[in-house]
């Protein structure tokens, strides 16, 4: 028997199919495995996605059948996904203003609003506000030209870290600058779009930390223990939830620190304050803020089957202003470990092994292709022991990647 596909396939879907009993339909711009790891609660929640992705093979079209191809970048395509839906939230943070002033102007909900949106978008924007707001940040400063690199470098210490204020993400976009002159293409290219470079002295810290929150449009607060977080080459590799031995008084204050820019920037939805642990010369814990990220946040994936609500089950509650989720820990720990594409492009053949030797790993794999360094997936594993819980994350995403052999 041969199966015949229909004429125009694949030609994506445009209208969302609404579940009978006056279910929304929530439109995501973009199709990464953010919008991709929301199709699962949105399913068992009776709700409908939409999504506008960029290829028919983006890794959340393969799974939710609304997903029509456009840029984000294209007012009509992403007008036209808003108008078949309830409310409209991202998968990224790229949408540029003028699209969403569109949007907004067809009087359809968007959450994160644009006005918040813009402290994610632009890291000189987000360093402003949080300096406004009384939020210890790294030291920074803008600079457009190799003399003011030189001053701040000369003022806070070599090396400082420069950063792409905009579409940066997973470490592209952040260098480690040695010397004022070895700025001098990004400076060249800054200048270009018109816009010039964060610099920011490189904070000594301890370990990373994130807190993850979710508000809804109601002002309601949720709020997941706080992280640690493990970056590799600028990519986050291993989240621990909760972040061992963390300082009660620290905790409190990252909690309270969250719920301020929460309330200060209006955001709804999913969003993560990503911080750097520090250190006083008398050994006080403190903590400096990195960066905001207005979504649901590879620091939170742990909570799939770490927190009693997850934190894309939680994300559609924010959005659609429904009361929130318990986001308590089930287990004393989860350790979430990121795939990362490897030098194998055959994933499957791993799951035989890794669920055998750990049937208490749960796999998540995105439906990406393989390209080295990339997300691709990610194994979360619960337990007592937080040794034990680390070495089989660890070890079941190392096998699926290809790292290790057995
Ligand atoms: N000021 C800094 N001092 C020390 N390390 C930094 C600093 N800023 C960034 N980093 C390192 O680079 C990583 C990526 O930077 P980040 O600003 O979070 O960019 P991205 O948007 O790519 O996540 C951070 O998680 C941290 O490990
Ligand atoms: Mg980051």
């Amino acid at each position: 028997m041969s199966l015949t596909l229909g004429p125009g396939y694949p030609r994506a879907v445009t209208t969302p199919r609404r579940a009978p009993g006056g279910f929304p339909v929530v439109g995501i711009i973009g199709g990464g495995q953010l919008a991709r790891m929301c199709a699962a609660p949105a399913a068992e929640l009776g709700i409908t996605l939409a999504v506008l992705a960029q290829s028919p093979d983006d890794s959340a079209a393969l799974v939710i059948p609304a997903s029509p191809v456009g840029e984000h970048t294209d007012e009509a395509a992403v007008l036209a996904l808003a108008e078949v839906c309830d409310v409209v939230t991202f998968d990224h943070e790229h949408v540029p203003a003028e699209v969403l002033a569109a949007v907004r102007a067809k009087g359809v909900p968007m959450h994160p609003h644009p006005e918040a949106l813009r402290f994610a978008q632009d890291k000189l924007a987000m360093r402003t506000r949080l300096t406004e707001l009384g939020i210890a940040c790294p030291r920074w400063a803008q600079a457009h030209t190799v003399a003011e690199v030189a001053r701040f470098g000369d003022e806070v210490g070599w090396p400082v870290i420069a950063k792409t204020p905009r579409g940066g993400y997973d470490g592209r976009g952040v260098r480690l600058v040695e010397r004022a002159e070895d700025l001098g293409d990004w400076l060249t290219r800054a200048r270009e779009a018109g816009e010039g470079l964060l610099l920011e002295e490189r904070v000594p810290f301890v370990r990373e930390l994130a807190v993850l929150m979710a508000r809804s449009p109601s002002g309601q607060l949720a709020t997941w223990p706080v992280v640690e977080t493990v970056q590799t080459d600028g990519i986050c590799t291993e989240v621990i939830a909760p972040a061992p031995g963390l300082d009660r008084t620290l905790a409190e204050k990252l909690l309270t620190a969250g719920a301020q820019i929460a309330a200060a920037l209006d955001v709804t939805g999913v969003f993560a304050i990503e911080a750097f642990e520090t250190r006083t010369a008398e050994g006080e814990p403190g903590f400096v803020v990195n960066e905001l990220a207005m979504r649901p946040h590879n620091s939170g994936h742990w909570s799939m089957d770490g927190a009693v609500t997850g934190q894309f089950e939680q994300h559609l509650r924010a959005v659609l202003d429904l009361p929130l989720g318990q986001p308590h820990a089930r287990e004393r720990w989860t350790v979430m470990a990121n795939v990362l594409g490897g030098d194998y492009p055959d994933l499957y053949p791993a799951y035989r092994h890794v669920m055998a030797r750990d049937p208490g790993a749960k796999i998540h794999m995105y439906g990406k292709g393989v390209r080295p360094g990339r997300k691709i997936g990610h194994v979360n594993v619960c337990g007592n022991d937080l040794a034990d819980v680390r070495d089989r994350a660890r070890h079941a995403a190392d096998y699926i990647q290809g790292v290790v052999t057995e």
